[in-house]
């Protein structure tokens, strides 16, 4: 057990008070019966009674390579004691050699993709994004995608295509929202073989009727986070980015959650549909638990920031650079990525074996590597959404030792999204948690 250094340790009912007197009250919690967390170790984190749980969402997505991951630790706490802190204006080392780094990291998904701009979270990287696709392209016209999440700016806010999401602001002109590739919900007359090539057409729509007829920038996840693991079908965003490249916008992949080997074998979500992304904006898992965020594009676009000055106090501090590169390395040193594919290929077998022996209340299961979600209905012929079981089953799970997330604009889909250390045996234990959790609340709701 780690070392106290905290003062006296709180108690859940005492952080509840204190969450209540002194956090805006939008500050969310999952459970009724809340869990206390007080140290976390790769895969796993532990309660203030001890009790271990296999972290089956990441802390939302954002631990990639394990809590505490001791060779991430040993290097940052190493850069934490020579040089915590410096800005852009000074040179230091540790900036350029994290974006080399990530130069050759983004080479596979674009060998194009040379320069970067360090921020500390994912709504900055696509604040930068949208701002880089205005300056280049001279022109402020945005398609994003429904159920998309972009983050909590007012720019990343606008781009979110999710009402739950956004609050009445009167948010930035210019941004239209495009279907997304569910193939589980299918609007009238579509199928999921001809969802892309439909899905295309209406972005030309889009274009063509809502637009001044020319576009900055297509922006999306390849694999929707919170929309409930949306993933498109293989041609949904190759012909996108045609209809794209053919009104001369940039294509922008948020890649804040599907990043960094999680997917599978790919370090960027967006290699598995082929597509060259002009730009790609990180976060989350990138920086395992440091705030860092960024954006990575071409020297052509970089090239409209020249003369204008762009600055982030705490971008590319040499904490979070020195972090970034140890994550990097320890992917590439344990082929994290690749274990993303093999056991994200036995999890997804565990749900789908579930999904059979629940056909009652499991719609879908889809994703890709350890990106996985499972959404719940009242009836597979209505598709309903029940995001009462959803809550169900998270809390008994929790209890069983199992943290699962949740996501969809019914908040009716289950995210599996463990760090990617995680193990068969884990994933075996994460699917028998589910089970028995999905038992419990089907016999609660009689579902
Ligand atoms: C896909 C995606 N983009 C952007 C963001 C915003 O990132 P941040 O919360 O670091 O601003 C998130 C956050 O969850 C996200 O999931």
């Amino acid at each position: 057990m780690a070392k106290r250094t905290q003062g006296k340790p709180l108690t859940v009912d005492q952080i509840r008070k204190m969450r209540e007197e002194y956090l805006l009250p939008s500050t969310m919690t999952y459970y009724k019966k809340p869990v206390n967390i007080v140290r976390g170790e790769m895969q796993y984190v532990y309660d203030d009674r001890g009790r271990r749980y296999i972290d089956a969402f990441s802390a939302v997505v954002t631990i990639s390579v394990g809590h505490c991951h001791p060779e991430v630790i040993e290097r940052t706490v190493e850069q934490l004691k020579t040089l915590q802190h410096m800005t852009t204006l000074y040179f230091h080392p540790t900036i350029v050699r994290y974006a080399k780094k990530m130069a050759e990291s983004a080479r596979k998904a674009n060998p194009n993709l040379k320069v970067s701009f360090f921020t500390n979270s994912g709504c900055e990287a696509n604040e930068l994004a949208a701002l880089l696709a205005k300056n280049y392209t001279g022109t402020h016209e945005f398609i994003a995608v429904r159920h998309s999440f972009h983050g909590r700016t007012l720019m990343a806010m606008t781009l979110t295509g999710q009402s739950l999401w956004r609050h009445s602001l009167p948010y930035v002109f210019g941004v239209h929202h495009a279907p997304a590739g569910y193939t589980y919900r299918c609007p009238v007359g579509v199928s999921p073989r001809n969802l892309g090539k439909w899905a295309a057409e209406e972005v030309e729509k889009i274009i063509k009727y809502s637009t001044c007829g020319k576009l900055a920038a297509f922006i999306a996840e390849p694999i929707q986070g919170f929309g409930g693991v949306i993933t498109p079908p293989p041609d949904y965003f190759p012909r996108i980015y045609d209809v794209v490249k053919k009104y001369g916008g940039v294509f922008i992949s948020d890649e804040v959650q599907t990043g960094f080997g999680r997917t599978g074998d790919k370090f960027f979500g967006i290699e598995h549909w082929g597509v060259k992304p002009d730009i790609i904006t990180m976060a989350k898992g990138i920086g395992n638990g440091v705030p860092l965020g960024g954006i990575i594009t071409t020297r052509e676009i970089a090239e409209s920031m020249r003369g204008k000055v762009h600055f982030n106090t705490y971008g590319g501090n040499p904490v979070s650079m020195a972090q970034g590169e140890a994550v990097i390395d320890v992917i590439r040193k344990y082929r994290y990525d690749r274990n993303a594919r093999i056991v994200g290929n036995h999890l997804i077998r565990g749900l789908r074996e579930l999904q059979k022996r629940h056909a009652k209340v499991i719609g879908d299961v889809r994703g890709k590597g350890l990106m996985l979600g499972v959404e719940f209905v009242k009836d597979p012929r209505s598709k309903a959404p029940a995001p009462e079981l959803v809550l169900s089953i998270m809390e008994h799970a929790k209890n069983a030792g199992v943290l699962l997330g949740k996501g969809g604009m019914a908040g009716n889909t289950i995210r599996v999204k463990p760090p990617l250390c995680v193990t068969k045996k884990d994933a075996d234990e994460i699917v028998d948690v589910m089970d028995g959790a999905i038992k419990k609340a089907r016999k609660e709701l009689r579902l």
